[in-house]
């Protein structure tokens, strides 16, 4: 097995970590407190090429291996996990679901655009009770020929306000149950469509998170993605890429608290030192260390494996039951390490732990999680 990465790989991180160290860190603090969302951050990760990493370069796409993606991934997210879920939903969910499953008319009209980063998208999967019990759904697309009438709501959706494409799922045949369900690429602006409030979360403050209703939607049967009756296996096959996203996420957050406690422990002296000589910080920061690097492989053998062509949906809900609970405890010990100042703002570590917990519980639960790897370990 080779553990080096490729001088391209190398090059991606090293954007990828010079664009969140030099710009994202400016005014990370400002946008977490007002749940400001990046918009010229966004622009600029477009024009780097960060909004459409691994499409084919004839969408107009990077072009990039899921490698790159999860190291670029863990820089941005060390400073600004918002940022990275906007780049992760638009990469892995969207431009992924449509790359994979969409017609060449589709790829042409909305891929494209969204692997330039010019447009957002979003995936509308959960509902107000249809969330890690996704075969529920309780949106309606009623077949009327030459197109489909829309009706119910999505909840929780990310980027819900700033995507102008909807990937949305909803439910054509409720005596089939899940082999009923479609998946329909929806536009933004399409009329009957509103949107809720901006929800005011704990964590990840400045990605937009709405909830999205549909009334009386009309969408042309060439929006449908893959066959009737596809959609619950479109949205289960693109998560189960998605979450390589934010088990790297969640990487970044436990990498980035990892950092700062380093230097906080270095500098700050108590009891006529550094706290990094006394054995209670270190030995913290060892365990700290040692959980972090065991999440970056797990995130980058998802990774290649999904680049190999091979199985990876096991692997990936490893990587991010793993990653996410990593990401949970490092911050938690950055926060001890930092004492009271972990507690504030300035030292970013307490928005970091704040950010961790959402890991958890999107592009499924840990719960969720741990009956996908159960039943792939009890199956036959
Ligand atoms: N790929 C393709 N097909 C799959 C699949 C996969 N990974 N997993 C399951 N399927 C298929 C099964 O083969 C089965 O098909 P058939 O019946 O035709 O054989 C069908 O889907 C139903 O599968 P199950 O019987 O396993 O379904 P289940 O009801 O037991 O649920 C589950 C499976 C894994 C729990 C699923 O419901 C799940 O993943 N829930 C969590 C949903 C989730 O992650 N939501 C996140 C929302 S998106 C989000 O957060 C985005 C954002 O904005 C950040």
């Amino acid at each position: 097995m080779n553990f080096e990465f490729t001088e391209e790989q190398l090059m991606i991180q090293q954007a990828a970590r010079d664009y969140a160290q030099r710009e994202l860190i400016k005014d990370v603090i400002e946008r977490d407190d007002n749940a400001i969302f990046p918009t010229d951050h966004v622009k600029n990760l477009a024009e780097l090429g960060f909004m459409g990493m691994m499409v084919d370069p004839k969408y107009d796409g990077g072009g990039m291996d899921t490698v790159s993606y999860v190291l670029a991934m863990e820089e941005i997210c060390k400073v600004d996990s918002s940022v990275g879920v906007i780049i992760s939903v638009n990469n892995s969910l969207v431009c992924w679901g449509l790359e994979k499953y969409g017609t060449e008319e589709q790829k042409e009209k909305y891929l494209k655009p969204l692997a330039r980063g010019e447009i957002l998208g979003a995936f509308l999967l959960s509902e107000p009770e249809a969330g890690s019990d996704a075969t529920m759904q309780r949106t309606t697309a009623e077949d009327k020929g030459d197109h489909y009438l829309i009706n119910g709501t999505k909840n929780w959706i990310t980027n819900g306000n700033s995507a102008s494409v909807y990937l949305v799922m909803a439910q054509s045949n409720k005596e089939a149950r899940h082999r009923g369900i479609n998946a329909f690429i929806i536009e933004k602006d399409s009329e009957g469509i509103s949107i809720g409030p901006h929800e005011n979360k704990m964590g990840m403050r400045s990605s937009d998170t709405h909830s999205v209703m549909f009334t009386d939607v009309k969408v042309p049967k060439e929006n449908r993605i893959g066959d009737d009756g596809f959609g619950f296996k479109f949205a289960m096959g693109t998560l189960d890429g998605g979450r390589i996203g934010i088990a790297a996420q969640a990487l970044g957050i436990a990498a980035g608290a990892l950092e700062l406690s380093v230097k906080y422990a270095k500098e700050r002296k108590a009891f006529g030192t550094e706290i990094a000589n006394h054995q209670a910080i270190s030995f913290m920061l060892a365990d700290m260390a040692t959980q972090t690097e065991a999440a970056r492989y797990f995130c980058l053998k998802s990774a290649w494996l999904k680049d190999q062509g091979k199985a990876y949906g096991t692997s990936s809900a490893m990587a991010k039951v793993h990653t996410s609970e990593t990401a949970m405890w490092v911050t938690t010990k950055a926060v001890q390490i930092h004492g009271g100042y972990g507690y504030v703002k300035e030292y970013h570590v307490e928005r970091l732990m704040r950010d961790a917990k959402l890991t958890e519980i999107y592009e499924g639960t840990s719960e969720i999680q741990r009956i996908v790897i159960s039943r792939a370990l009890l199956k036959d």
